[in-house]
């Protein structure tokens, strides 16, 4: 069995896996897990805002939020932005979110068709990783979301943190896999303080995200399993 990480969804290679496994820290996989552990029905993701606002007006009215972020900022106009913070079960129990984030949805098209996706993050990282413990998919991809085509720190640690817990049962397939490995086990203890240094995290802190890296470095807080169970809609496993 073998596990192989991609750091930006642009370098996924051709081919399908067995499962894979979309991470994108800050902060659609950390917003998603939060909406669905919050009793969202599901989460839709959208490349485009125009496609989403297509499918939002096919829903009865007050049955979903519109959820849109670009450059960090909520999108004006949209229910939510992707703070996780803003996620709470009286804003979203019961509630379809269609989601459209910079670089997170893009991820997620990016390897719809396995059979297998799930999205991961910080905070349900130990729930994910026994699952994938559970099933033994013969391989696994991890894609990081990056930063418009570009590597982000965040991703690729959290990608080294599914490495770390999967490395007994799964061989590393690539060398990405193997510097995952080595970035998340430099900055584990202070995964808040490496989110500080990150570019997109510099970017957050710069629109008053300090709670949300805060939040987003929060280990195995949540026991959801965000699943694809139809293309780009995620639901609680
Ligand atoms: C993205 O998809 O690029 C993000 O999650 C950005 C953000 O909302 O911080």
């Amino acid at each position: 069995m073998k596990l192989f990480v991609y750091h930006t969804p642009e370098a996924v290679p051709p081919g399908t896996p067995d499962c894979a496994i979309v991470v994108d820290i800050l902060r659609a996989t950390t917003t998603i897990a939060t909406a669905l552990a919050a009793g969202a029905e599901f989460v839709q993701v959208f490349a485009s805002l125009h496609d989403l606002d297509q499918v939002g007006n096919s829903y009865p009215p007050g049955y979903c939020l519109r959820a849109a972020e670009r450059g960090g900022k909520r999108v004006e106009g949209y229910d939510l932005g992707n703070s996780p913070l803003d996620y709470t079960p009286d804003r979203v129990k019961g509630k379809a979110i269609l989601l459209s984030t910079t670089n997170g949805t893009r991820a997620l098209q990016r390897v719809s068709h396995a059979p297998q996706v799930l999205t991961a993050a910080f905070v349900n990282l130990a729930v994910i990783t026994e699952l994938v413990q559970q099933q033994q998919p013969e391989t696994v991809w991890i894609v990081g979301s990056g930063w418009e085509g570009n590597f982000s720190l965040e991703d690729t640690a959290c990608a080294g943190a599914v490495v770390d817990r999967l490395s007994d049962r799964y061989e590393l397939g690539n060398d990405e896999a193997v510097a995952a490995h080595a970035l998340y086990s430099q900055w584990r203890h202070d995964l808040e303080k490496m989110f500080q240094r990150a570019s997109h995290g510099q970017r957050l802190l710069r629109l008053n995200g300090a709670a949300d890296l805060a939040y987003c470095a929060k280990c195995d807080l949540l026991r959801v399993v965000p699943c694809q169970k139809e293309m780009g809609v995620l639901r609680a496993l």
